[in-house]
């Protein structure tokens, strides 16, 4: 046996003690940080008021400025002009070519009440806005309507449950053979 040297193993506690608590303040310092992290890089599927029932889709930050994929218009009694605009991972498999669309994928519709140029009447220009329309792909959360979360939003609030369920039920009767998704990218 080799006898222990009451010294040293004093010293060798201190030590533990001390690392122990440097470990500490690390993590009380850092902790607090990484969650607000993460908290910020989460905020799409949040279950907030502003999320989607059913799917809890909210309005993707800075969507104004994505790419668009192509305008549309739709007849009376909506009589509206829209356009669709897609993230980059969408814009990346539009121009591939590529079905199904990946996880991360996100189409926004926008659409505005069709207005009348005040300075040149036969041209046609956007007027209040009145809808906005999410699409969202994550095979696996939204596996049991193709892969795809729904939001319909009026004013930055999501409509009520029931419009949300004829959303897949449409996309599904029309467009399955596209991946559920009407937009094809404008020429
Ligand atoms: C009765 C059919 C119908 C229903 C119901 C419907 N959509 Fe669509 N959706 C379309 C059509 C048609 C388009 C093509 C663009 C256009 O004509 O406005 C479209 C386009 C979209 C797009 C752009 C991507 C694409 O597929 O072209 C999004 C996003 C979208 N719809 C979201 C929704 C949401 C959210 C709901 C439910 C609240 C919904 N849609 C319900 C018919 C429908």
């Amino acid at each position: 046996m080799t006898p222990v040297e009451p010294e040293t193993k004093k010293r060798s506690y201190a030590t533990v003690i001390t690392l122990a608590g440097l470990l500490l303040v690390v993590l009380l310092t850092c902790v607090p940080y990484l969650v607000s992290i993460a908290a910020a890089e989460q905020p799409a599927q949040d279950n907030t008021a502003d999320a989607s029932p059913i799917f809890g889709v909210t309005i993707p930050q800075g969507y104004k400025q994505w790419e668009l994929i192509a305008p549309a218009e739709e007849a009376a009694p909506l009589d509206e002009l829209r356009a669709v605009l897609g993230n980059q991972t969408a814009v990346e498999a539009y121009q591939a070519g590529k079905l199904p669309f990946p996880d991360g994928t996100i189409l926004v519709k926008r659409a505005w009440k069709r207005k009348q140029s005040p300075e040149f009447a036969s041209a046609t220009i956007p007027g209040a806005a009145t809808t906005v329309q999410v699409m969202v792909k994550d095979s696996k959360k939204y596996g049991s309507t193709g892969g795809w979360g729904f939001g319909r939003f009026i004013n930055g609030k999501p409509v009520d449950e029931a419009q949300h369920r004829t959303c897949f039920a449409c996309h599904e009767a029309r467009a399955k053979s596209r991946d559920y998704v009407f937009t094809q990218l404008a020429p």
